[in-house]
């Protein structure tokens, strides 16, 4: 028994994976405060995030993952190892899954990016996001938003067709609490209720 136990874990966790509702209402523009004064070099891109078009200047060398959660106060998405290997910053590109610490902002110009803020339905969470709080599919959280974005991905291609499909599929979304048998069971859960 810990001192927390009279903290109910599915409120805690409905904290945390709720978060995306929450963060949605921060006006996406506010990050654009220094593109009058953007020295030579610098790029212009615009694209639209969770539905609200914005334009950020930025150095060309700026990631994705970056310019979401530096300069657009979009902190859902979570940087683990920044090269890659842990799925952790995963956001949708134009409905497809990609690694934001891999692609450079300059280069999604235009694009329709959906960060895990823009999963939810204003106050009501994703299915997937319910089916993880519900099948305890978190521990400490961290992977989590990385872990729904690319399980939303891979249900809305019908990639999640069996258990062996959505471990393949999902292999390269890293849990270090190793809650993989919940991420399973949520992610069962949410593809019968999006089918
Ligand atoms: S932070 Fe992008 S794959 Fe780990
Ligand atoms: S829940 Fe802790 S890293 Fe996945």
């Amino acid at each position: 028994m810990t001192q927390y136990e009279g903290i109910t874990r599915r409120g805690l966790l409905g904290g945390l994976v709720g978060t995306a509702a929450a963060a949605a209402t921060v006006p996406l523009g506010s990050g654009d405060a220094g593109a009058q004064s953007a020295p030579t070099g610098e790029v212009t891109v615009r694209l639209t995030v969770n539905g609200a078009a914005t334009s950020l200047t930025v150095d060309p060398r700026v990631t994705l993952l970056d310019a979401v959660r530096e300069r657009l106060r979009l902190p859902g998405t979570k940087k683990g190892c920044d090269r890659g290997q842990c799925g952790a910053c995963t956001v949708h590109v134009d409905g497809r899954r990609v690694l934001s610490c891999l692609t450079l902002l300059a280069t999604v110009d235009g694009a329709a990016v959906t960060t895990i803020e823009g999963l939810a339905d204003g106050d009501r969470l994703h299915p997937l996001q319910r089916a993880f709080i519900e099948q305890d599919g978190l521990q400490c959280g961290f992977c989590t938003p990385g872990q729904i974005m690319s399980a939303a991905a891979i249900i809305g291609d019908g990639r999640a067709g069996t258990d062996a499909e959505i471990r393949e599929q999902m292999s390269g979304n890293i849990c270090r609490c190793s809650a993989y048998p919940g991420i399973l069971a949520a992610i069962r859960q949410a593809r019968t209720e999006l089918s």
